[in-house]
């Protein structure tokens, strides 16, 4: 079954990670797929393999002109947005001690502004078609404590805040908000930890690490009509790490 058939959907940071899953996923359930990322070598690699029902437009989130001229381009073709997913994230393993208002100011630019630029653009074109689903990546650091990445921490944390504000006030528009929460997922954002893959996977309770399809999976529903009642949730993809 095609559970985004004929829908129009723009996946941020899709050049690669979760992202580009998100993406290849969203294109095998029918939706035509705008990718967006900063990296545009890799962003059009992925477009070109997924085919025509997907296309790459290089943007920073953290950009309100970006985000006018890529809204202004998915619209002028297709006229609809039907999902936003915020996905395009940075991180920082950094305490508070160590953090300097330089990196404070670049993890909000992207996790936070991006996300509300993010949703201030695209809720217009989604009023207008009574419907919508927002899908806002935070982390499990934006459900309980993450001593050793303080403003990525806060970054996620306001993340989930904003998604439940913006869910309240778009829900009489028929527009669905949503924040995914995932645990330690296997992608290049790991690097930064500059742990290894073993000990990695021992933090995690189920014993390995997620992989980017489980996390996609469960974005895939949020933005089709299989969550048509769930709105300013949280949705937790972490092999029981803060169970
Ligand atoms: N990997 C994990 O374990 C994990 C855990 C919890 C939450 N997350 C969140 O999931 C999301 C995806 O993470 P990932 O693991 O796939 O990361 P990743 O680093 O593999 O991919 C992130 C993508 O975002 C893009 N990006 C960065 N800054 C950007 C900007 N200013 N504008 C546009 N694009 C930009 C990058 O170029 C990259 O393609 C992020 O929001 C991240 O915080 C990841």
């Amino acid at each position: 079954m095609n559970r985004l058939d004929r829908k129009v959907a723009l996946i941020t940071g899709g050049a690669r990670g979760m992202g580009a899953a998100e993406a290849s996923l969203f294109v095998s359930a029918g939706a035509q797929v705008f990718i967006t990322d900063v990296d545009e070598a890799e962003g059009i690699e992925v477009a070109s393999r997924l085919g025509e029902a997907c296309e790459f437009i290089r943007q920073d989130v953290a950009s309100e002109t970006d985000w006018s001229r890529v809204v202004e381009s998915v619209t002028r073709h297709h006229g609809r947005i039907d999902v936003l997913v915020n996905n395009a994230g940075i991180f920082r393993l950094l305490g508070l001690g160590d953090t300097s208002l330089e990196v404070w100011d670049q993890l909000v630019a992207v996790n936070q502004t991006g996300v509300f630029l993010g949703m201030r653009s695209v809720a217009p074109v989604m009023k207008k078609n009574g419907a919508g689903s927002i899908i806002n990546l935070s982390s499990i650091a934006g459900l309980a404590a993450a001593p050793r990445a303080h403003a990525y921490s806060a970054t996620k944390w306001a993340v989930r805040g904003m998604t439940k504000s913006a869910a309240a006030e778009l829900a009489p528009f028929g527009i669905r908000v949503n924040s995914v929460h995932p645990g330690l997922i296997d992608t290049r954002m790991m690097d930064e930890i500059g742990s290894t893959p073993e000990k990695l996977d021992a933090r995690v309770p189920m014993g390995r690490r997620g992989n980017v399809d489980e996390v996609a999976r469960m974005v895939l529903f949020l933005a089709s009509d299989d969550a048509s009642h769930c709105s300013g949730h949280e949705f937790v993809v972490d092999g029981a790490m803060k169970a």
